[in-house]
């Protein structure tokens, strides 16, 4: 949700800047530019539209206007103003003087902006950001020092943000702050970076600071200064990033989705790797905290989590509470957040997100922490915001995912919470045979999904045929029916074709009476518990013409005709199929998304990690 970047050094910035948005892109991509300190002046360069838009628009610069060793840069993905050229970042002040980049949201900038505009300022955006520009000026024509100037303007903002500002009478220098948003310093040599997230800065340097909420940092090509919100000078540690650059390669895939669903199997091996060594050893999870003590009191599980994440979630309800005998709710963040909730010492709190970074269940985690809860979180970002919330912590391990659409880090939320509702089970002494036969069926997983993946051809002709439908429904029941909601989703997100998923028992309350020969129907079924009813409530749809879909792992040969295609998986316990079978769906939603000429890895007005409210 909006990309920050900034570069002081020995390279020429707009190059640095360019290539760490690019890199940044998962985050916004409806607009973008750059400022860059030049000769005693600030040129500012802004495009609407993907960040090709600012790459041509500079090449018709003079070269020695856009030369330069300092500057910030900007990916946006709107909140405040539409996406054009006015409203993209940098934003300035009047004089021009000051021009910053800004992620998050400032929620008082209505406000602000009227007192701004008593004081003789004139606003150029509809942005909020613009108010940040404004106020930090006007208290710099105070201090006429940038870091006592952002200090005492973001003591006025509410909201979130992470700001990075420059300054005409501040040569080759970066004054920068957050709050609730992210944002990293790079340690390099004879240059130094700031970023919103990782991949920006990944090629230059493995060394970064994470600056804390409030902190205010000024870097120049050879100095990092840290001070505290009292200016008292601060030493925070020196970390060494754990991502290689070649994780940021397509390796030869026409997009990130496709080479990220192909990781998968090694995906699940990564993780399972220093957890399961057999199935009959009990899992090791080394920084979840709980005592076997703590475990034994835990009265209820909540689960919160957003987007695709909330699905893994939806899953973990079904695994936890069968191999468990704890009742779970799931709840999306953003609705957590705003009723009263009941939560104590005796509660495990889990909160699922890939990027770590979720502004909606950042604030539910930060509710939940002050009644005492326990907080595990389970994240593909061990140094996030989340992680960093957390008391306990299971790193998914995916690597990063750049396509905007969750794939890998989704599998390998589901890995974990079967880990982790293993783990609480052995906790308690619950059944041996069927925790053993879980961990069997996690260690066959990986070939089970190279088995899929190497079907990929059938799936990829099963989505051409239906490409051009406009309305999709899934089915499924039990463990399966989140798969249906994540098929759906996948579908939704990447082509814009409307997918809905429902428990396949609730067909007939309502969804059956759009049944016809312009409606797909997607069923989920997996031989165990509710294989019949399922198959019933296709019969159901059949016998209304609509065009039916089954994704199984067996379909017997008097139930075949009732499919006008089926893909069918490898034989797997119930418990585990989530992972198999959605496997199927994300390779399903890509081919339609692919043949329709989508744009698979940033489909529009999507961000991959949302960092407001
Ligand atoms: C955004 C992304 C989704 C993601 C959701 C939650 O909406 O587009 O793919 O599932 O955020 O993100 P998180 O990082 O918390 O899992």
């Amino acid at each position: 949700m909006c990309g920050i970047v900034g570069y002081v050094g020995y390279q020429n910035a707009v190059d640095v800047l360019i290539d760490g948005l690019r890199h940044l892109e998962y985050r916004g991509y409806d607009s973008s530019g750059v400022a860059l300190y030049n000769g005693g002046k600030i040129n500012v360069y802004k495009a609407q539209g993907k960040l090709q838009n600012l790459v041509d628009e500079l090449k018709k610069q003079d070269p020695s206007e856009i030369k330069s060793n300092a500057g910030i840069g900007h990916i946006r993905w709107a909140t405040h103003g539409v996406p054009n050229q006015i409203n993209a970042h940098p934003q300035t002040c009047n004089c021009g003087g000051l021009t910053l980049v800004h992620n998050g949201i400032i929620e008082n900038y209505a406000e602000l902006k009227t007192e701004l505009e008593n004081a003789g300022c004139k606003f150029k955006s509809q942005t909020d950001t613009e108010v940040a520009a404004h106020l930090i000026a006007y208290e710099y024509a105070k201090t006429k020092d940038l870091i006592s100037a952002l200090k005492n303007a973001v003591k006025k903002l509410k909201g979130a943000w992470a700001f990075c500002v420059m300054h005409k009478n501040e040569p080759d220098c970066i004054v920068a702050t957050r709050k609730n948003a992210p944002l990293l310093i790079g340690v390099g040599e004879n240059e130094n970076f700031l970023a919103s997230d990782i991949p920006a800065i990944i090629k230059y340097t493995k060394k970064a600071i994470y600056l804390n909420d409030d902190q205010i940092t000024k870097i120049t090509k050879d100095k990092i200064e840290i001070y505290n919100p009292d200016l008292t000078l601060s030493q925070n540690k020196v970390e060494f990033l754990p991502f290689e650059p070649m994780a940021l390669s397509k390796m030869g895939y026409k997009h990130y989705m496709l080479k990220e669903i192909h990781e998968q199997p090694d995906v699940v091996r990564n993780i399972l790797q220093d957890k399961i060594f057999d199935e009959i050893s009990d899992i090791k999870l080394k920084d979840v905290k709980l005592t076997k003590e703590e475990i034994k009191n835990i009265k209820r599980i909540q689960i919160i989590a957003c987007g695709t994440s909330l699905h893994a979630g939806l899953v973990g309800k079904y695994v936890m509470e069968e191999l468990t005998g704890i009742p779970v709710d799931v709840e999306a963040s953003s609705e957590y957040i705003y009723r009263s909730t009941i939560a104590d010492k005796n509660t495990l709190v889990i909160g699922i997100s890939q990027s770590g970074e979720t502004a909606d269940t950042i604030t539910a985690i930060r509710q939940v922490k002050e009644k005492g809860a326990h907080v595990l979180i389970i994240t593909n970002r061990n140094e996030s915001m989340l992680a960093r919330l957390s008391d306990s912590l299971l790193h998914v391990n995916a690597g990063i995912e750049v396509s905007v659409a969750a794939t890998k880090s989704y599998i390998a939320q589901l890995i974990s919470i079967y880990l982790l509702a293993i783990f609480i089970a052995e906790n308690l002494g619950k059944e041996k045979s069927i925790l053993n036969n879980i961990k069997h069926e996690l260690l066959l997983l990986p070939s089970k999904l190279e088995a899929i993946l190497s079907n990929a051809s059938h799936i990829r002709d099963v989505a051409k045929k239906y490409s051009g439908y406009k309305n999709f429904i899934f089915i499924a029941r039990g463990i399966n029916y989140p798969t249906a909601l994540e098929g759906a989703l996948k579908l939704k997100e990447i082509s814009y074709i409307n997918a809905t998923g429902y428990p396949a028992g609730e067909l007939k309350h309502g969804p059956i009476a759009m049944l016809d020969e312009t409606m797909p129907v997607l069923a989920i079924l997996n031989e165990g518990r509710v294989y019949d009813k399922v198959m019933s409530n296709c019969e159901e749809a059949y016998a209304r013409q609509a065009k039916l879909i089954g994704v199984a792992n067996y379909i017997d040969d008097k139930h075949k005709q009732l499919f006008d295609d089926y893909i069918l998986i490898p034989e797997i316990l119930d418990m585990v199929s989530p992972a198999l079978n959605v496997t199927v769906l994300q390779l399903l939603a890509y081919y339609i998304a692919e043949y329709l000429g989508k744009d698979v890895d940033q489909p529009r007005n999507l961000a991959k990690s949302v960092t407001v409210e």
